[in-house]
């Protein structure tokens, strides 16, 4: 089956062509990231403008480089959420614009399903299986029966990881997205600050807005007393105790429901730290980590998503009343 995806709930247009989500023959991502570096972090407004600005030379580049004709397109599967709801609006209506012009089905796909099955494009998924989807909206420990069953086991009480990452980076003044730049500055430093490992009583669930208070109150009063700030230090210190957070609660879900597979996902996937952290530690389970093209927002992730979905009943939202919705549902799913 020849899929058309499409997403874009933040700041990235992005459109690809597969066979069946696994064979990827093209995925253009087109990154709004340096027009909103200018204001510290994603302006929605400005967001949804550009992707109705690209939307349509994303579609032909995607379908171009995959080199197939329309009609040979059988499904298009598009993020209607959770995500910023104007730039769901431009994703969502080009795809049914798209479907309705070519006579083609069109099939809406949560975002995080998206995530988590972005480890399934290139890997198998032995049920059952914890995933742990780290992004810049979400913090999620999500166990999965099968492909269609799912239960939230822990999220996030405050801020996303991903939000973390970007807020503790303008605080140090290192930019935007934040993830990559402490990520690499944290290389170079030692973890020699003790900032707090926040304890959350409710089991599998995250806290993180304490440890960026932490971070805030440090950095001011080294400044105020003059003392020599090492930049590299405090991104290594700050990860060190986001990454102890992260571990013990995923250490926690994998040996209480005994699974055969752990998911790694989200954009904050792509941190190097985090990623070798988990290789060490879950050598004994089958860990997947999608590789970096498929750990930030990207539409290879939602064709896979969309097709499985589409498996489950062969149902579509054909009728044209496709809804987005800004925040998670996976009670819905
Ligand atoms: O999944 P994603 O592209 O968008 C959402 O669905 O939110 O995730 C974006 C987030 C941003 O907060 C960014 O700073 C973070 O992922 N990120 C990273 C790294 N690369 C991206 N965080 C830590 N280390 C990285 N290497
Ligand atoms: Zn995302």
């Amino acid at each position: 089956m020849i899929i058309l995806s499409v997403e874009t709930s933040c700041d990235e247009t992005s459109v690809a062509i597969s066979i069946d989500g696994k064979q990827i023959l093209s995925n253009i991502v087109l990154s709004q990231i340096d027009i909103h570096t200018l204001y510290g972090g994603v302006v929605p407004e400005i967001a949804s403008r550009n992707h109705t600005k690209f939307v349509l030379e994303v579609f032909i580049r995607a379908i171009n480089e995959a080199k197939i004709k329309i009609s040979d397109i059988n499904l298009i599967a598009v993020t209607n959420g959770p995500g910023l709801m104007g730039s769901l609006l431009v994703g969502v209506s080009a795809a049914l614009a798209f479907g309705l012009a070519n006579n083609i089905k069109v099939i809406g796909v949560n975002h995080l399903l998206g995530h988590i099955f972005s480890s399934n494009i290139d890997n198998d998924i032995v049920f059952p299986a914890v995933s742990l989807l780290v992004s810049g909206g979400h913090t999620d420990l999500i166990y999965l029966e099968d492909y269609y069953t799912y239960k939230v086991l822990g999220v996030t009480l405050d801020d996303a990881v991903g939000e973390t990452y970007d807020k503790v980076a303008r605080i140090l003044g290192l930019g935007y997205p934040g993830g990559p730049i402490i990520d690499k500055e944290a290389k170079k430093g030692v973890s020699n600050i003790k900032f707090p490992v926040p304890k959350v009583d409710l089991p599998y669930h995250f806290s993180f807005s304490g440890l960026k208070s932490a971070v805030l109150n440090k950095y001011n009063s080294d400044i105020k007393t003059n003392e020599k700030i090492n930049i590299s230090d405090y991104a290594s210190s700050f990860q060190d105790s986001v990454l102890k957070q992260l571990l013990s609660n995923t250490k926690k879900a994998v040996n209480e429901y005994k699974v055969n597979t752990l998911i790694l996902a989200g954009g904050v996937s792509a941190n190097s730290a985090l990623r070798e952290l988990f290789k060490n530690e879950f050598s004994n389970i089958n860990l997947l980590i999608p590789k970096f093209a498929y750990c930030t927002d990207n539409a290879a992730m939602i064709g896979r998503a969309g097709y499985l979905m589409y498996l489950k009943n062969k149902k579509t939202n054909d009728e044209y009343i496709l809804k987005t919705y800004s925040t998670a549902r996976f009670s819905d799913l």
